[in-house]
Order: structure tokens, then sequence, then C-alpha cells
């Protein structure tokens, strides 16, 4: 699309967030908040935006640092969502078309809807584009007036509206497409709300129809969208929607998930086929399991693990950055960290890598075949060769790599004159 320029709000506080940390930067299935409309953004109208600026206020430099490489303006004080779109201004000199306004609180805008907006704003050719959302009982939104013939007279916010205003079910989401030449214009032209000390953006609404602007919506199809992330309830609230739509989409694409209730996966995870995943499992992002496997009860697969195909891990066992090939079994209470497991390999209950030296963590490999008994011990760096057998309660040390075939016992665990059959 062309001339087309958006500006990204984030300098707010986040009051009822009651954090030291800047909203923007709360983790919403382990990413920052803002993360989630910036993507939406840039799968709607990237290749085509001729700015993109991000208006930034409350601990800047930390949102900043997370987010490199965008165009960003400081909101020095904090006076309200139309003071900081009026920072933006200077930003968009030499910039002449529509300006899209979005709320870095709102992660579940699609990218669709903001295609539909920008389209619907200029089909109509209208000064400015509301996306709303019809929510029964809202709460916390700005309400949308509108007059006998339907045409949008302002936004009251919840806190400035009558009883008879807080009925109405149709509500501002927070994303705006602007002529830019009216926006500015309307935004010299506000006044203070005098209950919150604040410049509102929604009030622009009602200065555009008093000087008879075409106001224009669009409505979003799953009220879903709408929802703006203020406090806490609001953040575990949004956590549970994404967590429902992945394993929904998991469990379209074959995999059993026995009770969704008590099951996280991440975003990004990728699971094969027929492989069941048990009650109170935890999958972290950056991990990769394959058809066929059995995980959990109570199973933790933190972040860099990769399973092959028909590998079970059963209850308590906590894996992290860990590749374990097909047919092996690590079926209860087991910590392997930087682990390299291969195939058909058994891994005894309460086995435990000792991945971190103090200083750095280092790699316990355990090659196919091998029989690892309960309770070991493995202090990496450590290798177990091919089809090793490594008997219960033994401690592997440092480098005392253990030959194929070989069996070792004890702590610190030694070899014995015998060897595994294959
Ligand atoms: C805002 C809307 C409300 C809408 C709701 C949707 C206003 C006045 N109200 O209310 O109509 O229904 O979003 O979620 O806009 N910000 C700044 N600088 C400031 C103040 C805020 O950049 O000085 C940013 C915030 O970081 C946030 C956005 O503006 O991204 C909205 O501010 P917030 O305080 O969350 O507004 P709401 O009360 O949610
Ligand atoms: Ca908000």
């Amino acid at each position: 699309m062309e001339n087309l320029a958006a500006i990204i709000l984030a300098a707010g506080r986040g009051t009822r967030m009651k954090s030291e940390l800047p909203k923007m930067l709360h983790e919403l299935h382990s990413m920052p908040l803002l993360s989630f409309i910036i993507k939406a953004l840039d799968g709607a109208v990237s290749a085509s935006l001729s700015k993109k600026i991000l208006v930034l206020g409350y601990k800047d430099k930390a949102i900043k640092a997370a987010f490199k490489g965008l165009d960003t303006v400081t909101q020095e004080r904090l006076l309200g969502s139309g003071d900081a779109v009026k920072r933006a201004k200077t930003h968009l000199s030499g910039f002449k078309g529509d300006v899209l306004v979005l709320y870095g609180d709102t992660p579940f805008i699609r990218k669709e809807t903001i295609n539909e907006l920008v389209k619907k704003h200029r089909k109509d050719k209208a000064s400015c584009t509301i996306l709303a959302a019809n929510i029964k009982g809202a709460s916390g939104y700005g309400r949308i007036l509108r007059d006998d013939d339907d045409n949008i007279v302002r936004i009251i916010e919840e806190r400035d509206a009558t009883i008879y205003e807080k009925v109405i079910e149709e509500i501002n989401v927070g994303c705006y497409c602007f002529n830019k030449e009216d926006l500015f214009s309307s935004l010299d032209r506000l006044k203070i709300n005098p209950k919150k000390g604040e410049y509102y953006l929604t009030d622009v609404i009602g200065v555009l129809r008093k000087n008879n602007k075409r106001i224009s919506s669009v409505l979003c199809k799953d009220a879903v969208e709408a929802l703006g992330v203020n406090s806490r309830l609001d953040l575990a609230r949004a956590n549970d929607i994404i967590r429902k739509k992945v394993l929904e989409s998991l469990m379209l694409k074959g995999v059993t998930v026995v009770d969704p209730d008590s099951t996280f996966v991440s975003m990004d995870a990728k699971i094969g086929r027929d492989t069941v995943i048990r009650p109170n499992t935890i999958i972290e992002k950056e991990v990769a399991i394959g058809k066929n496997c059995e995980i959990g009860p109570f199973a933790r697969i933190r972040s860099g693990s990769v399973i092959d195909d028909r590998v079970e891990i059963g209850n308590f066992v906590e894996l992290v950055r860990a590749r374990v090939s097909s047919g092996t079994k690590i079926k209860h209470m087991a910590y392997l960290g930087d682990a390299e497991i291969g195939k058909n390999v058994n891994i005894g209950a309460g086995t435990i890598t000792a991945n971190f030296d103090g200083v750095k963590k280092n790699k316990t490999v355990i090659e196919d075949g091998a029989f690892i008994g309960v309770g070991s011990i493995f202090i990496a760096p450590v290798r177990v060769g091919s089809g090793a057998v490594v008997g219960a309660g033994s401690v592997v040390t440092k480098n005392k790599n253990v030959p194929a075939r070989g069996t070792v016992v004890g702590v610190p665990a030694k070899l014995l004159n015998k060897r595994r059959k294959k």
C-alpha cells in the first residue's frame, strides 16, 4: 500500500500492571507483549510502509534495547495517547498520506484486520476509520457513540461515560487509520481531560465530526482481537487464549493432548502425528518432537530440545538443550541438560547430567543402545559409547569416557573387565 505510515504507541507507564518492568516487555508466550502488534503490522503492510514510528516513554531505553532497529521517538511527559501521537509529527514532516495508529498492548489484532481497515478507509475516503468490536458487558474500553443515522459522533472513555453510555456494546479496539493532515490538525485542538489530566487520542473523533469529516469503521470478526492487556489478569487471559489455540491446532494436526487444561505448549513447538502428551506437561520454545512419542505426565521439555520418533518421556523428567534419538526411553525423574542421547537408549530413573561446572555448560553424549542404571550421575563433559552399561548409582566423572559395550560401576565409576554382548 502506498502513502501509508504507522505510529505505535508504547510510552505508557502500564500503571495497572503494578510492575517495575514496562508493560510492553511483559511476556506473552515467551515474547514481549509489544512484539505481537509489530508482527501483525509487518505482516499486513511492511513492504509498503513509508515510515514506522514507535513512541516510547516509560523506561524507553529498556524497550529500545529489546526492539533494535526501529525508528523511535520519546514522549518526555506522559500526557496521554493524543499527546503521544503528536510526538511523532516531526518524523512524518515530509510524508503525505494515511497514518495507522496502533497501541502496543493489543496483541490479538490480526494482519488481515489491519489490511481491511486501510482498504475500507480508502474506499470510504474517510478522515478516520476506527477498528470496532461488539462486546457484551465490556469494561475498560472506550465506547463508540453514534447518531440516529448511525454515523459515529465520538468516543467516550469508560471513566467519563454515563450509565446509558456504558451499556453500549460497540467499543474502540485501539487501532485507527487517519488522514495525516486531519489527524494532526485535530490533535492541535484537543483539550486535556480534566479527570485524568491527559490528552485522549479518542477525542480526535469528536473534533473531526465537528468539522464534518467522514468517520468510518471496521468491525472485528472475532471479539478476541479487541483484548487490551492492562493488568496481570489481562495478561493471564491473553496467555490462556494463545495456549488453547496452540493446543487446538496441534490436536487438529494429529497430536493427542490428554488434558488440555493442564498442558502448556509454546507457539513455535513442532510435534509429530500420534504423539501423546499427558497431563501437566510443559513444552517450551524452540522444541521439536517427532511422531509416536509419549510425553508426560509432568514432563518439562525446555528450549533447544529435539526429540525423534517413538521416544518415551515420563513423569518428572526435565530436558534442556537435549537431543534424543528414536526409540529411547527416559521414563522417570531425570534431568538431562546439554545432552545428546542416541537411539534405543534406556535411561534409568533418577539419572542426572551435571552439565554446569560453575563456569560453563558441558555436554554429555550417550550413544546408541546404552543402558543407564537408576540414579546415575554424569559429570560433563563425558561420553558413553554405544551399547555400554552404567551400573545403578554410578557417578561417571569428567572425561572418563565409557568405551563402547563397556560396563562401569561405582563412585567414581570404574570400568569392569566385562564387555556387553551385542
Ligand atoms: C485506550 C483507549 C480506549 C480503548 C482502549 C483499547 C484512549 C484514550 N483510550 O484505553 O478508548 O478502548 O485503549 O485497548 O486512547 N500511551 C502512550 N503515552 C501516554 C499514554 C498512553 O504512549 O501518555 C500508550 C500506551 O502505552 C498504550 C496506549 O497508548 O499502548 C493506550 O493507553 P492505555 O492507557 O492502555 O489506554 P486504555 O485505558 O487501555
Ligand atoms: Ca490499554
